[in-house]
């Protein structure tokens, strides 16, 4: 039997091979929710289509891959349920219906919306893309879902969510919870230039990297400006090196000893960056082998993705079914 443990629902567009920030950001508290909540994490490939609708097989290839990253890190497909959104059709329909009770006000104003049409222009002007943050709604109320782990920069999408609800209960009667986001502290990650980490900014290290590349990426990143001399000492505080020792789980010790090498200049940047490398080899390593063991079956993926779709619409269906019943529809339809 389903236990009473709080669900909570996510989402990621399948834009391409997830990196260290996915890691260290959402993906690795995506994996621990899974201990306290039933975890529902979607392929979001119709958010996909409203801003890469001209790129219609990179967003099959892309999900399929994506998939193989969230389970090479830890998400389990037979606890959580992983599935595609376009192969449960309630998504869809849900957000039809949400279109005819939120003002075209509510959506202008998300502050993303004008933003990205000012970032990647006016092919972003469609209707579709208006309605993305409804169509976010439609993924989490369709569960009845009550924690939504996101980003600072999704805030605005999850209050909208919560206005919608707000009026749907309003105007039919008490049928959704309201969600909440869960906010986790995830650290920046930088990359070797010391810019966000990006995989647009060809900064990434990439779940399924080499390990040549990753040496070079790690080699050739950014320490410490003033330290334009082996024998003058650093600073790690403003070392990107030594915040990635830390961000992958290095023992206290070795923190500490990187430290005082640093500052007493005992210890060179390349020699750090080399010891770096190795660290992030060793994490790296292990998920590229199962990432790519599971690129290797295809088949396998579709699988999991089916059966992620069949149990997710064995809970969506009810709830489209609640909601039709209560807008005049025919609810088993
Ligand atoms: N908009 C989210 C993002 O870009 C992805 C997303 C789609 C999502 N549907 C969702 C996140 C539902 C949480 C819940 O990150």
């Amino acid at each position: 039997m389903p236990d009473q443990r709080p669900r909570v629902f996510s989402g990621m567009r399948p834009t391409g091979e997830l990196h260290l920030g996915h890691l260290f950001g959402a993906l690795g508290n995506w994996v621990r929710l899974q201990e306290d909540y039933d975890c529902i994490y979607c392929v979001v490939d119709l958010h996909a289509l409203t801003t890469a609708y001209e790129d219609p097989e990179n967003i099959r290839l892309a999900g399929r891959e994506m998939v193989a990253d969230w389970i090479a890190v830890g998400i389990d497909p037979s606890r959580s349920i992983v599935f595609r959104q376009s192969d449960v059709h309630e998504h869809a329909e849900l957000f039809a219906l949400l279109g005819m009770v939120t003002p075209l006000s509510w959506l202008e104003r998300v502050p993303t919306y004008k933003g990205q049409i000012a970032e990647l222009g006016e092919a972003l002007e469609t209707y579709g893309f208006l309605g993305y943050p409804l169509l976010q709604t439609a993924d989490i109320i369709l569960y009845k879902a009550t924690q939504v782990p996101v980003g600072q920069d999704q805030l605005p999408h999850i209050e909208l969510a919560r206005e919608v609800v707000r009026r749907l209960n309003h105007l039919y009667g008490p049928i959704f919870p309201e969600p909440q986001a869960l906010l986790a502290e995830f650290p920046l990650v930088l990359g070797p230039d010391n810019r966000k980490m990006s995989k647009s900014y060809g900064n990434a290290v990439t779940l399924g990297m080499p390990d040549e590349e990753i040496d070079r990426l790690v080699m050739s990143m950014i320490t410490d400006p003033q330290r334009v001399r082996r024998d003058i000492p650093g600073r790690p505080e403003v070392c990107n090196v030594f915040s990635w020792h830390k961000l992958l789980g290095a023992p206290r010790e070795e923190v500490d000893e990187v430290y005082r090498g640093c500052t007493t200049a005992e210890l060179g940047c390349v020699d750090d960056k080399r010891a770096l490398a190795a660290r992030v080899r060793g994490t790296i390593a292990p998920i590229r082998e199962r990432r790519a063991a599971l690129l290797a079956e295809p088949e396998r993926i579709d699988e999991i993705l089916e059966q992620g779709a069949e149990r997710a619409r064995a809970i969506a269906a009810p709830v489209l079914g609640e909601l039709k019943g209560a807008m005049g529809l025919a609810a088993d339809a």
